[in-house]
């Protein structure tokens, strides 16, 4: 007996790990000091952990504990890293970056656009990949940062990082990836893959939400970034204001539990992803794997399904939680700009569905799922054959 609804939507949050909650109890009450209080020992108790936190989240990018600045989330990180680098020069300059980007990426762009920056969106091939020698084509002279995310939110494609950031420096730009869908999944490491700026969340790692980090590169070059609060310097004058000390010892734990799991943990969730797509596409005719296959996060699958209507494939799996190919931010849903940008019709971007597989989902739950999505398609495409 499976237990419903089903979670299957991973990629939009996680649940947060009862070890992780645990941890952070004590930091609501009685070790609740300010880690900026210099003078007592809940000042100094506070601030160990958060040091703690800030040694177990470096271990898991691959970088310097000193690199990370702890942040509200992946959308602050990528704001900080974009307008920060672009705030610090004084030259006319140039992002480079892809259209298949969260918009937490290219939304900042879009409001430097408006302050007279210029941005190239380079749109990727048929596969959601960059193709790095078009990459190389956008880069300019006055080019001063290209930012290409790690694995995509919504098609889990994983993007050449070490290439492209090889490519960046060739030209002496800097080069920030978000690595939000990535970090905690798959192993990653900024020093290994040459990365200026790394962005990421906690929510996506078991973690708590409204936490998360910007690895900032130290040295060779030592990266300048412009703060964009002002207020009482904390995080070495990149981050004012008073530590969230509860959520980062919430994401230390849960970077230190995906650090010691990730490889049993990714294997079964492959393992389970694998099932799912076997199920489906033996049962059902005309699903359409959207974004490449054989580099893609383990955890991820997204698919159109031909000559259904996607709102009631949508409403159809009342019990599964997962995320199609429109986005609702309005009445009628928006067809997805990352499914768009591979070239599909708005009609089959709408027809998409995503999974986004977990730590606690289980061959029933995939079993249960299977047979679900396979009785309504077959469903709803006899009712509009009727
Ligand atoms: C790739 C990517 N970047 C950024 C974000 C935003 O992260 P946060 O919710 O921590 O601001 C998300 C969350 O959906 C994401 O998937």
């Amino acid at each position: 007996m499976v237990s419903l609804p089903i979670y299957m939507d991973h990629h939009a949050t996680t649940p947060t790990d009862p070890r992780v909650v645990d941890s952070m109890q004590p930091f609501f009450s009685t070790k609740f000091g300010n880690p900026a209080s210099r003078h007592h020992a809940f000042g100094w108790e506070a601030r160990d952990a958060v040091d703690r936190a800030r040694v177990q989240v470096s271990r898991l990018v691959g970088c310097d504990a000193r690199e990370i600045v702890f942040t509200s989330g992946a959308t602050e990180s990528n704001n900080l890293a974009i307008k920060g680098c672009l705030k610090s020069v004084s030259r006319p300059a140039r992002i480079v970056t892809v259209t298949t980007e969260h918009r937490a990426v290219l939304d900042p762009c879009r409001q430097l656009e408006n302050e007279g920056v210029c941005v190239t969106y380079v749109r990727p091939r048929e596969d959601g990949l960059v193709d790095v020698k078009e990459i190389e084509k956008a880069l300019t002279p006055e080019t001063v940062l290209l930012s290409v995310m790690t694995a995509n939110n919504e098609i889990g494609v994983l993007q050449p990082i070490a290439e492209l950031s090889a490519l960046a420096h060739s030209h002496s730009v800097l080069f920030h990836t978000d690595a939000t869908q990535a970090v905690g999944k798959i192993p990653f490491s900024s020093r290994a893959l040459d990365v200026d700026l790394v962005s990421l969340t906690s929510h996506k790692i078991y973690g708590p939400k409204g936490v998360g980090a910007l690895c900032i590169r130290r040295r060779r070059p030592r990266i300048q970034i412009k703060p964009m609060l002002d207020g009482g310097g904390h995080e070495n004058g990149l981050r004012s204001g008073t530590l969230n000390v509860p959520a980062i010892v919430g994401f230390g734990y849960a970077a230190e539990l995906c650090m010691a799991e990730m490889t049993e943990e990714t294997a079964r969730i492959q393992t389970l992803r694998d099932h799912l797509w076997r199920g489906l596409s033996a049962g059902l005719s005309g699903l359409q794997i959207n974004g490449s296959m054989e580099r893609r996060l383990p955890q991820n699958l997204n698919f159109s399904v031909a000559g259904v209507d996607g709102e009631a494939l949508l409403l159809g799996l009342d019990d599964v939680a997962l995320s199609s190919g429109a986005a609702c931010t309005s009445v009628q849903p928006e067809p997805s700009h990352v499914l768009l940008s591979l070239g599909l019709s708005e009609r089959l971007a709408v027809a998409s569905v995503r999974f986004g597989l977990g730590r606690w989902n289980t061959v029933e739950e995939v079993d249960y799922v299977i047979e679900k999505v396979r009785r309504l398609v077959c469903r709803l495409r006899e009712m509009s054959q009727a």
